[in-house]
């Protein structure tokens, strides 16, 4: 399904009955890597999840996508389809920085987060480098630079050696993203700012998932953030590195089911 916003469209798909979720995802990925929370989960909790601009099957508008942008697209899509809040929003590394965003203006909205993957802090002086690098890469290269340069960090060595299927899919998912999304969210990521306060201060229950493996933000990330928030729950999947809802589904999707149980 798709809405219009801003002379081009925004793809997503709902599925299941019971406690709203708005499944958000990462940097340069798609709403298919949900696919099993979708799929699994569909007796627990009613399920959104949108191709951000320029990802997926969505319109590639040209950027930078500021978090802020990001999160307004979700909250509109939330506002089209008539949610009721609150819900509970679960964002991935770049869906976990505009989750934060989300919360920072609409903290009303939020029954609950869960934020795998993802840190809150800014990006460093070489994280910014590092982002403008990529975005000259891109340009240069075309979007398959960044699959190349991402796939092998994305995933636990585990999941590389084990699971070819499941690497050659994520290819597939990264390979789609346009060059317009990629270099929308490089430069919306590099410009985001510290969100440490924000999640210090926060009221709603929040789950942390986080792969012991991952490579991109390592679980000492996930830890911080942990002893960061009163409250808050940590899950470490094992075997899994920056993509655990995909490497580790069972253990992820029980994860979710333990905390709604606890919620409601
Ligand atoms: C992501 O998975 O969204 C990215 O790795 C986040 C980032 O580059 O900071």
């Amino acid at each position: 399904m798709k809405i219009n916003i801003d002379e081009g469209y925004l793809a997503y798909e709902i599925r299941g009955t019971g406690v709203p979720i708005l499944f958000i995802h990462g940097y340069p990925l798609s709403r298919q890597i949900w696919r099993p929370q979708l799929d699994g989960l569909q007796d627990r909790a009613r399920m959104i999840a949108l191709d951000l601009r320029g990802h997926g099957d969505s319109f590639p508008f040209e950027g930078p996508y500021t978090m802020d942008l990001l999160a307004e697209d979700c909250h509109m899509l939330l506002k089209e389809l008539n949610t009721s809040s609150p819900i509970v929003v679960c964002g991935l590394s770049m869906g976990g920085y505009i989750t934060m965003a989300l919360y920072r203006k609409y903290p009303q909205l939020f029954k609950a987060m869960i934020l795998t993957s993802t840190r809150p802090g800014a990006d460093s002086l070489e994280g910014k480098a590092n982002r403008q690098a990529s975005v000259k890469n891109v340009e240069q290269h075309g979007a398959g630079y960044i699959a190349d340069d991402m796939l092998q960090k994305a995933v636990s060595p585990i999941t590389l050696s084990s699971k070819p299927g499941l690497v050659a899919d994520i290819n597939i998912i990264m390979s789609k993203t346009s060059v317009q999304g990629i270099v929308g969210a490089l430069k919306g990521m590099m410009e985001r700012p510290d969100s440490t306060a924000t999640l210090a201060k926060a009221t709603c229950p929040v789950l942390i998932i986080h792969g012991v493996d991952d490579q991109l933000i390592p679980i000492k990330e996930a830890e911080a953030t942990h002893r960061l928030i009163p409250g808050s729950q940590l899950v470490k999947i094992p075997a899994a590195g920056h993509l655990p809802c995909l490497e580790q589904p069972e253990i992820f999707n029980r994860a979710i089911r333990d905390f709604l149980t606890s919620i409601v």
